[in-house]
Formats: structure tokens, C-alpha cells, sequence
């Protein structure tokens, strides 16, 4: 196709949706020499999550961020995500990414992580760079450890420090309420906590076999995927914040099958087998625990993310 035609056919504007997730398995295999932890953990993408807009400049690299507890700078894993694809590909184009948060902060529903693979990936089709996915997931693994899993667009276990990413077969159709207690919890803090405290105290229990959680979610055999729950980051966390347990026990007392933390907190998720209930459960928990609890009811989504808009329209 001729170069000029191409153009034609180019976005202004895409409209990226950043997903969401939970971790229904993490276990710290063991600390690294490099300070970061081993893990075998399995994350679901969530129909739950941010939404992003990249929009073509002629230069420099905005981000607008409507989130007042988020800064627009630097600090913000978007904006490094956009200004590493940029050198990355000596690209000399600019873009303003607009960013409407819903997910929750330092919560392990890994909303930073999903931002920067759909900035990544959004800008990578919006600046036509065709950069295959490997080169992608090279540029994520820089950013931060679950950024490969969220360019990967589906449920997957994810090992080594998170960033070597194995899709797996998910056909988990149960409802999942998140509640989040109104404060975050740092991930750093998390592994830390986890590492004074294994050294004292066997805090983490037995673990369960990570195939027999797979195979459930590959059934969507939903007692069998409460049965599999488990995250080694739970218990040190809930000995500082045992509102977390009190959570957790007003899920299950309204009606949850299991429950469980999302990867380092603050959020936990209740799994059930009705959306009404989940309903129920989340009104119950904002009565209960008041008006800084935040509560959402979503579901396991597949292969969501960056599609171009239908605001699509030629470059200038
Ligand atoms: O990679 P990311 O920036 O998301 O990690 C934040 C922090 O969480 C790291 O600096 C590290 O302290 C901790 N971490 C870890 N092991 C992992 C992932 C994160 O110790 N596998």
C-alpha cells in the first residue's frame, strides 16, 4: 500500500481500555540475589479498569490525569511508558495521553502496570511504529513486573520476578467483587513485610498446587477455584491490617465462596456464583465498614484493550 494511503488510513485517536486484575495465586518461590522475589502467581484481566486516550501531536509527550491523589509527571509509569517507546524508536511524533483512573491506588489491582501496556500498546499502532511483541515486551519488563502480563491481553501464570508470561485457559464465569478498605498498601512494604515475617513465624501455611487452581479455571469449576486460592503476601499483610480478615469473613458471611488479598493490597475480592449476591455483599461491606470502603462487582474478561476508536480519522 502507498505510504500516503497508509497515513490516510492512521488514527488521530485511539481509545484504550486498561484493565484491571486480580491474582488468584501468588506464591514467593524465594528472594532473588537482585532484591525482587521468584514468584508462580496467576492473574485474571478483569472487565474493570481505566480507560485512555491517545491523541497524535506534532511533538512533546502530554499526560492529563484526572485522579487528584495521581501526578501527571514523571512519577506516573503512563508517561514513562510513552517516553521510553519514544526513544526506543527514535519516533518524531508527539502525543497527549488522557487518563480517566477508576482503579483504585497501590490497591494490587495492578492499575499502574495496565496503563503503561496500554500506553505501549496504543502508542504503538497510533505512531503506525509496527513493533512486534517481542521488542514490546522488552520495553514492559523495564517498567515495572506486571506490565508483560497486561500486554498479553488474557489469564495467564506469570513467573520469575512476574514478566515471563504463560497464557492459560480460562473459562471462569463467576462474579468477583472487589472491595478495597480505603487505603493502599506499597508493594515494596508488601515483600518486605513478607520476608520479616516468614523468618519469625511459618505465616504462609501449606501451600496448594497451582495446577489444581488451572485446571478449575480451565473447567470454571468455581468451588475448585475458592478451593485454590492462595497468596503468600496475605497473611503478613493481614497481621498489620486485620481489617483485611474482617473483609475477607464478610464476603464469605454474605455469600462469597472464597476470598482472598489481590496480590500486595490493600484490595480483597470475594468470588460468587451470582451477581445479585455480590451486589448484596458490597452494600453490606460499605454498611459495615463505612463510607471509605470501595466496592466494585466485575467479572473475568479475555483479550480487552487497545481498539482503535470510532473516532478514527486521518493524521494531519
Ligand atoms: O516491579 P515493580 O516496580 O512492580 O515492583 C515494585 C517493588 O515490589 C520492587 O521494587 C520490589 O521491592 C517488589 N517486588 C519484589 N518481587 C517481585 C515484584 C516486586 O520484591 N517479583
Amino acid at each position: 500500500m502507498p505510504k500516503q494511503a497508509q497515513q490516510k488510513r492512521a488514527a488521530a485517536r485511539i481509545n484504550a481500555f486498561s484493565p484491571a486484575k486480580i491474582n488468584v495465586f501468588l506464591r514467593i518461590v524465594r528472594k532473588r540475589p537482585d532484591g525482587y522475589h521468584e514468584l508462580e502467581t496467576v492473574m485474571l484481566p478483569l472487565d474493570f479498569g481505566d480507560i485512555i486516550t491517545l491523541e497524535n501531536r506534532k511533538s512533546g509527550l502530554l499526560l492529563e490525569c484526572d485522579h487528584p491523589g495521581l501526578a501527571a509527571d514523571d512519577t506516573n509509569i503512563a508517561l514513562r511508558a510513552a517516553k521510553l517507546l519514544a526513544e526506543h524508536s527514535g519516533v518524531n511524533r508527539g502525543a497527549r495521553i488522557t487518563l480517566r483512573k477508576r482503579t483504585p491506588l497501590a490497591a494490587g489491582l495492578g492499575g499502574g502496570s495496565s496503563n503503561a501496556a496500554a500506553v505501549l500498546a496504543g502508542l504503538n499502532r497510533l505512531w503506525q511504529l509496527n513493533l512486534a511483541d517481542k521488542a514490546l515486551h522488552h520495553l514492559a519488563a523495564q517498567l515495572g513486573s506486571d506490565v508483560n502480563f497486561f500486554l498479553a491481553r488474557g489469564a495467564a501464570v506469570c513467573r520469575g520476578r512476574g514478566e515471563i508470561i504463560e497464557p492459560v485457559e480460562c473459562k471462569f464465569s463467576g462474579t468477583i467483587l472487589l472491595v478495597n478498605p480505603g487505603f493502599g498498601i506499597a508493594t515494596k512494604w508488601a515483600y518486605d513485610r513478607w520476608e520479616k515475617t516468614i523468618a519469625g513465624a511459618r505465616l504462609t501455611g501449606t501451600t496448594p498446587e497451582v495446577s489444581l487452581l488451572l485446571r478449575a479455571l480451565a473447567e470454571d469449576d468455581l468451588d475448585g477455584v475458592a478451593r485454590g486460592l492462595f497468596n503468600s503476601l496475605e497473611a503478613p499483610s493481614v497481621r498489620k491490617f486485620p481489617v483485611l480478615q474482617l473483609l475477607k469473613d464478610t464476603l464469605c458471611a454474605h455469600g462469597a465462596v472464597g476470598a482472598l488479598m489481590s496480590g500486595s493490597g490493600a484490595t480483597v475480592f470475594g468470588l460468587f456464583a451470582e451477581k445479585d449476591k455480590a451486589e448484596r455483599a458490597a452494600q453490606r461491606a460499605r454498611e459495615q465498614f463505612g463510607p471509605s470502603i470501595w466496592t466494585s462487582v466485575t467479572r473475568f474478561a479475555e483479550r480487552l484493550g487497545v481498539e482503535p476508536s470510532s473516532e478514527d480519522c486521518p493524521v494531519v
